[in-house]
């Protein structure tokens, strides 16, 4: 990736069309033929080219020649922090195996986990760097990474040192989130309390007090943890102050989606089997619907999440790569809103303001990022492309011209 340039104290970029994704006006929120101004990494103005002010001093320009701009695309649900991957089990389940039964063998996230362990944190960075490279070049400026693959103490509080130090490494805003209740260690196979205990007592008060997570999260499912001991996790990580997420309904119906907006859960995540009583719950709440069709796709996923409920009842729906090696080995945020349109048939507006406006909200960035406003950091993605609805049409394409990160220019992927 091409190096960012330093911050200028202003810069303007003029000559595109802006899909500010601020709610309540035209389509995508859409301002044509328009300019940003930037001042100190901030959008400090933002509007049709021809009410421009008149700039004092020396500006740093660049003419986008007709491109749309949107907000820097938010991927709040990642697990790209990682060891090895796991294309030999992606040939097992398409000779037939299905995800719960690799699991159930010891392989599923176990094996993601023995890898994860054996890389040490060098190894980890050296894995990972590479994947949030590739995301930032195609538009991403600020993402979630969770734990995990870990499941000791050790190996989950490393794997969050990693996330946070990628972040700081790339220069990306990233918030880290502790999921020690991915699914059960084999070291405490038949003592299931005990490594509830340990996320509960040592895990996530560790860190909370070392400052190196922003949220907790669970998978609540049959071959992972019950709604009970999720319910512990999200109280445990309440009690310290941390945000809560959950992994909720994606294979079957827990009730996981009522259960995150009890614990006043930010989001609960994936959701296919979630039921209408659920999403009601959600509304209620105010929690967010995160949806994560690179998994249904991989998984072969017959049933799509409620988003019919989810728009009547008012629940707000993200949209996100859940980048992972098991479910979802994506790394094309613009692939994950063609497939939130396909596969859950999200409109493109819904689908890019999932991965802008309703992301950021979901990392609890809503008022620093995830619209083109005045004030707001100025996190840029430019598009070669005719029309922001083209976004989610396109199938591996990389439209990506210029990414603006906190005011600072880098390349994008492609065109
Ligand atoms: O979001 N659902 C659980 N966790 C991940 C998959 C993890 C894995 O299989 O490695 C998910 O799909
Ligand atoms: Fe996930």
């Amino acid at each position: 990736m091409s190096s960012a340039s330093a911050v200028a104290a202003r810069f303007l970029l003029r000559g595109v069309h802006v899909a500010t994704l601020r709610p309540g006006g035209a389509a995508y929120g859409a301002l044509r033929d328009a300019a940003i101004l930037v001042e100190g990494g901030r959008v400090a103005w933002v509007g049709a080219e021809a009410d421009l002010p008149r700039v004092l001093g020396p500006v740093n320009d660049l003419d986008g020649e007709g491109r749309w701009v949107t907000p820097g695309l938010v991927d709040c649900h990642t697990h790209l922090v990682f060891g090895a991957n796991r294309s030999l089990e992606f040939e097992e389940r398409l000779g037939g195996a299905t995800y719960e039964d690799l699991a159930r063998r010891g392989g599923g996230i176990l094996s993601t986990v023995r890898a994860t362990r054996a890389a040490g944190e060098a190894g980890l960075v050296a894995a990972s760097a590479p994947r949030l490279r590739l995301l930032a070049r195609r538009g991403v400026t600020a993402l979630e990474i969770k734990s995990g693959y870990g499941l000791d103490v050790d190996t989950e509080l490393r794997m969050l040192r990693v996330a946070r130090s990628l972040g700081m490494a790339e220069g990306i805003p990233v918030r880290a989130t502790l999921l020690g209740a991915h699914t059960l260690p084999p070291e405490y196979a038949s003592r299931r309390d005990e490594y509830v205990d340990l996320v509960c007592r040592e895990m996530i008060p560790r860190a909370a007090a070392e400052g190196l997570a922003d949220a907790v999260d669970a998978f609540c499912e049959g071959i992972a943890f019950t709604p009970a001991e999720c319910a512990r996790v999200l109280e445990a990580g309440a009690r310290t102050g941390l945000a809560r997420r959950l992994h909720a309904d994606q294979l079957t119906d827990l009730g996981g989606a009522a259960l995150a907006a009890h614990h006043g859960a930010a989001s609960a995540d994936h959701l296919e089997h979630a039921s209408e009583e659920g999403a009601r719950a959600m509304a209620d709440a105010g929690t967010v619907a995160v949806l994560l069709p690179g998994a249904a796709y991989f998984l072969r996923e017959s049933v799509a999440p409620p988003v019919e409920a989810f728009r009547r009842l008012g629940v707000p729906m993200a949209v996100a790569t859940d980048l992972n090696p098991g479910t979802s080995p994506l790394l094309d945020p613009l692939l994950a809103l063609n497939l939130a349109c396909v596969v859950f048939r999200l409109t493109p507006e819904e689908a890019l303001a999932g991965m802008t406006r309703v992301g950021a909200r979901v990392l609890g960035w809503g008022d620093a990022m995830g619209t083109v406003e005045v004030g707001k950091r100025a996190d840029l993605a430019v598009w070669s492309v005719d029309h922001p609805g083209e976004l989610a049409y396109w199938i591996g394409a990389s439209p990506c011209w210029r990414v603006m990160r906190g005011g600072a220019l880098t390349e994008g992927a492609g065109a």
